[in-house]
Formats: structure tokens, C-alpha cells, sequence
């Protein structure tokens, strides 16, 4: 079965409500009619509410940014995977990089929101990449395999077919270095031969691996050319409507 391309859009601690309800509603009008892909938007907590409210019957998912690895309890300031579905989400991105590098996620605690999300009825779209330094080090492959590993070792095949993995190099995020077409299929390809080796053939062959890090509308149609993108997870071209509706129109 061929694997529907996701567009997602990351629009991290940025818009405020009435922003946030505004890109909704240009992003629907935008992309009403398009069903050979899937569309989805992270919006920050606060605005998930009005943002599902906005998308409700657009064929829009909405994902969160990050969750708790419990469904409640005392832990001041977090959100839960149930509170995220409660409020209408299908997604939620979870070990991104600057969860990572910035809050200090490790991957024990990716391990553990992964499988809350999932057992939650949410889709994870779960980040791994290399920094610059480990590629410059030639440590790319080993980086994501311990990434890969880890995070999953709680998840049975069966729970697979509902994982997204975001391949986004710390390098490229925010910087406008964008990976080349070339080393984005090296490493899609590497991460899908390592489900292969981990889970079963078929998981491998249906799961969908994002590349993301500086996708931009000039650059989508080269990255999804390659056999191994399955979509693009979008931060900073995201946040503004005619940018992010030429990379949901990327052509192949
Ligand atoms: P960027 O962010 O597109 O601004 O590089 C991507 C991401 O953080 O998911």
C-alpha cells in the first residue's frame, strides 16, 4: 500500500489565540479538497482548543507539541496525552529536538511518552536527528539507531502502525540549512531498514518517516521526490499561510 505523505506544521511557542484561529481558517480554505495527503497542524496548548474548533470537519488533524508520560497526577505544568485527545487532537510530537537539547529530554522519557500516547488513542510523530557534531564525527547512523531503539523499546508491532517518525537534523532546524535531498534518503532509508531489523518487514515498508529542518516551499518538491520521505514536518514556514500551502501542494 502506498504511504499517504504527511504535511505537518510545528508552530512551536508562537500565535497567540485569535492568530492562531486566523492561519486556521486561511489553512482551510487553503488545502479544502486535498485528500492524497494528510494535513496537520501543532498549534501551543493554548490555542489547541479554538484551533480544533476552527478545523472541526476540515480534514486538518491537530497535534500537540510534547506531552506528559502520565494521564494526570501532580506534575505542575505538564499536559497529558489524555487531555491532548480530549481536546481534539489525532497527533503529537514527541522528542523533538528542542525538547532534547533545550528541556533535556532523554530518550528514557521519549520511551515513555511514546507508549502514553499511543495508549491514549494518539498518533506519535517521534523526532530523532543527529546534532553537527556527531555528524561531523561521522556518528549519524549510530545516533539514530540508539534514538530509534530507544525510544520504541515499550511499543509492540502491533502499536506501530500508528507511530510517525520525523527525521530532523539538529543542524538543519531553524538555520536554513536544509539536509540535502541525498543525505535525507540516506538516512530515511537507513532508519526504515532499522524498523525492518527491529519490528517486522511490513511495519518497516507502511511506517511514514518525516524528514524536517528548514523545509521550505523551494525545497519540498526535491525532498519529497525521494523514495524514502514520506512527508515533512514544518517549523518556521508553518507559521505563515501562503509558504505553508505551497509546501501542503508539494508535487512529486
Ligand atoms: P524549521 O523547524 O522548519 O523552522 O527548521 C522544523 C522543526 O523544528 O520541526
Amino acid at each position: 500500500m502506498p504511504r499517504k505523505p504527511i504535511v505537518a506544521g510545528n508552530w512551536k511557542m508562537y500565535k497567540t489565540i485569535p492568530e492562531a484561529v486566523a492561519l486556521g481558517n486561511t489553512l482551510r480554505s487553503g488545502a479544502s479538497g486535498i485528500l492524497d495527503r494528510e494535513v496537520v497542524v501543532a498549534p501551543p496548548f493554548t490555542a489547541l482548543a479554538a484551533v480544533a474548533k476552527t478545523l472541526e470537519g476540515s480534514g486538518i488533524a491537530l497535534s500537540g507539541q510534547n506531552t506528559c508520560w502520565e494521564n494526570e497526577g501532580a506534575y505542575t505544568g505538564e499536559i497529558s496525552p489524555i487531555m491532548l485527545k480530549d481536546v481534539g487532537c489525532r497527533y503529537v510530537i514527541i522528542g523533538h529536538s528542542e525538547r532534547r537539547h533545550i528541556f533535556g529530554e532523554r530518550d528514557e522519557t521519549i520511551a515513555r511518552k511514546i507508549k502514553a500516547a499511543l495508549d491514549a488513542g494518539l498518533q506519535p510523530i517521534f523526532c530523532i536527528g543527529e546534532t553537527l557534531e556527531e555528524r561531523e564525527t561521522g556518528e549519524t547512523l549510530a545516533v539514530l539507531r540508539r534514538q530509534v531503539k530507544e525510544g520504541l523499546k515499550l511499543i509492540q508491532g502491533a502499536d506501530m502502525n500508528k507511530v510517525v517518525i520525523a527525521y530532523e537534523p539538529v543542524w538543519a532546524i531553524g538555520t536554513g540549512k536544509t539536509a540535502t535531498n541525498e543525505q535525507a534518503q540516506e538516512a530515511h532509508s537507513f532508519i526504515r531498514t532499522l524498523l525492518e531489523e527491529l519490528f517486522e518487514k511490513n511495519i518497516a515498508s507502511d511506517l511514514r518517516i518525516l524528514y524536517g529542518g528548514s523545509v521550505k516551499a523551494g525545497n519540498v518538491d526535491g525532498l519529497m521526490a525521494q523514495p524514502d520521505i514520506d512527508g515533512v514536518l514544518v517549523g518556521g514556514a508553518s507559521l505563515e499561510a501562503d509558504s505553508f500551502l505551497r509546501i501542503i501542494k508539494f508535487e512529486r
